[in-house]
C-alpha cells in the first residue's frame, strides 16, 4: 500500500513509525523530515501548498493520503484530493471548521447541546474591552482562528485581560474574539476515529500544555503526554461518547458536513462532568507519540477503512500497558528559540528497552571531525525546531513508563535542552475524579 503522509513533526514521525510496521506499506512524506526520510521518500512541499500537494498526489496516485496537521485540512487539501478520486484520511475544510474557527465550534456545541463553557463573541475589541470590565474572574480570552495553541489567554484579573486583549489585537487569527467562562478541573484529550458513521474511541490521553513543571509558564504546543489517563474510567468514557462524541459526529453529518478522520475533543473534567474546551480535526501532538507505541494491529488498514467508510469492519486492540512521552524543547521555546545545537545520546536512548524516540525538530548534517591529525565526516543530529524530540517510555504501570521515559531523556543532551520533569506525575495517585454511581 502506498501512503502519502502530510506533515513533518513528531506526530507524523509516530504515525509513520506505526504505519511502516506493515511491511507492505511504502511511504512518501511531504514536506517530511530527516526522521521521515529514514522511513520512506520525502518531497519538500509545504503543508499549505495545496496545489503542489495535489499535483504530487495526482502523479503518485497513493492508495491513501494521511493528513497530519490542521492547516492543510482547513485549507481544503482533503477536498482537493478527493476531487481527484483519491482516498484521504482527514475531514473536508467545512468539517475542519470545528477546529479552524472557535466561534463556529462554540456555536456548533450550543446547536447540538454539547456541554461547554458559557461564552460571548466580539467582532470589535472595543466592545470586548467594555465587557471584561464587569466580568467575574478568572475568564478566558480566545482568538477565533488557528494560532498554534497561542491564541488562548487565561486571565485572573482585569489587568491581565486588558493585556491579553492587546495581544489578541495584534493577531491575524483574532478578527473575532471569544470571552469564555473559566472551567476548573482536569484536562483530558479524547480521540475517536470515525468514517462519519462508526466511531472508535482511542485510549484516553492527557497533554501538558504549559512550558514549566506544575503547569506554570506560557502554553506551548504540548510538552508531554501519557496514556491511558486513570481519570478516564469506562463510565466516564461512556458519558463522553454518548453526550459529546456521538452527537458531534451525528451533528456534523446532519449539517451536511460529515466528519471523517480523527475527531479530538479537548475536555475539562470536573465533578459536574466533562465539558468541551475545543475540538481538533486531527491527531494530537504529542498525544500521538504516547498512543502509537500502544497501538496493536494495522494502522494503514485502519486509517484506510476510515477513509473508505468501512470502519465498522475494524476491531482495534491496544497494548494494556502505559506510555509516557516527554518532549525535549529548545532553549527559549515557546518564544524565539535557538537551533543548530548538536544532539548527543540519541542512539543510546533509542536502544533502550520499551523506549521510542520521535523526532520533531531534528536535522542531520555531515560534520568534519578531526582526530589524531585525521579528518573524517560523521553524521550529526542538530536541533532544528522548538519542540525537538518526543521521548516515549512504556511500562506495566504509569510509574514504570515515567521511569523509562526519563531514563532515556537523561541520556540525551543538547545545549539549552528543556523538558518538564513532572510528565504523568499528577496521574499516579489520581483515581477516577468523576464517577457516577
Ligand atoms: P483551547 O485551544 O481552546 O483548547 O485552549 C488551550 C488551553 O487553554 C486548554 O488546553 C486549557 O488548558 C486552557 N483553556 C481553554 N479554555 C479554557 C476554559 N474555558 N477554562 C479553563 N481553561 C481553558
Ligand atoms: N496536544 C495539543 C494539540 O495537538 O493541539
Amino acid at each position: 500500500m502506498r501512503i502519502l503522509l502530510i506533515g513533518s513533526g513528531g506526530r507524523e514521525h509516530a504515525l509513520a513509525w506505526q504505519l511502516r510496521k506493515n511491511p507492505k506499506v511504502t511511504l512518501l512524506s511531504a514536506p517530511g523530515s530527516t526522521a521521515l526520510s529514514e522511513l520512506g521518500e520525502t518531497k519538500p512541499i509545504a503543508v499549505d501548498d495545496i496545489e503542489g500537494l495535489t499535483a504530487l498526489a495526482r502523479e503518485m496516485r497513493p492508495d491513501l493520503t494521511v493528513i497530519g496537521p490542521e492547516l492543510p485540512l482547513v485549507l481544503g487539501l482533503a477536498d482537493s484530493l478527493r476531487s481527484q478520486g483519491l482516498a484521504v484520511f482527514g475531514p473536508s475544510s467545512e468539517a475542519a471548521k470545528i477546529e479552524g474557527s472557535k466561534v463556529f465550534a462554540k456555536d456548533f456545541m450550543i446547536r447540538h447541546n454539547l456541554p461547554t463553557a458559557n461564552y460571548a463573541v466580539f467582532y470589535d475589541p472595543a466592545e470586548a474591552k467594555n465587557y471584561i470590565k464587569d466580568a467575574s474572574y478568572p475568564i478566558v480570552l480566545k482568538a477565533d482562528g488557528l494560532a498554534s495553541g497561542k491564541g488562548v489567554f487565561i486571565c485572573g484579573n482585569l489587568e491581565k485581560a486588558r493585556a491579553a486583549l492587546a495581544e489578541l489585537a495584534k493577531m491575524e487569527a483574532a478578527s473575532r474574539i471569544i470571552v469564555e467562562e473559566y472551567l476548573a478541573g482536569e484536562e483530558l484529550s479524547f480521540f475517536v476515529l470515525t468514517d462519519g458513521q462508526t466511531l472508535i474511541p482511542l485510549p484516553s490521553t492527557q497533554d501538558h500544555k504549559a512550558i514549566f513543571d506544575n503547569d506554570r509558564g506560557p502554553n506551548t504546543g504540548g510538552m508531554g503526554a501519557y496514556s491511558p489517563a486513570p481519570l478516564c474510567t469506562p463510565k466516564l468514557e461512556k458519558i463522553i461518547m454518548e453526550t459529546i462524541m456521538e452527537p458531534a459526529v451525528a451533528g456534523l453529518a446532519a449539517e451536511g458536513t460529515p466528519f471523517q478522520g480523527l475527531l479530538y475533543a479537548g475536555l475539562m473534567i470536573s465533578l459536574s462532568g466533562p465539558k468541551l474546551l475545543e475540538f481538533n480535526a486531527r491527531f494530537g501532538d504529542p498525544e500521538t507519540q504516547a498512543l502509537m507505541p500502544l497501538f496493536k494491529g494495522d494502522l494503514a488498514k485502519t486509517l484506510l477503512a476510515a477513509a473508505n467508510g468501512t470502519l465498522h469492519e475494524i476491531d482495534l486492540s491496544w497494548d494494556k500497558r502505559s506510555a509516557v512521552c516527554v518532549v525535549m524543547s529548545s532553549k527559549g521555546y515557546p518564544g524565539p528559540y535557538a537551533t543548530g545545537e548538536t544532539i548527543t545520546g540519541l542512539e543510546e536512548a533509542k536502544a533502550m528497552d520499551d523506549v521510542v524516540v520521535f523526532e520533531a525538530g531534528v536535522t542531520k548534517l555531515p560534520r568534519k571531525v578531526s582526530q589524531g591529525g585525521k579528518d573524517s565526516w560523521v553524521e550529526t543530529s542538530l536541533t532544528s525546531g522548538g519542540r525537538v524530540l518526543g521521548v516515549t517510555g512504556c511500562g506495566n504501570s504509569l510509574n514504570q513508563a515515567i521511569d523509562k521515559a526519563y531514563k532515556a531523556v537523561s541520556a540525551i543532551h543538547f545545549e539549552g535542552a528543556h523538558y518538564r520533569s513532572d510528565i504523568g506525575a499528577k496521574a499516579i495517585n489520581q483515581g477516577p475524579l468523576y464517577d457516577l454511581e
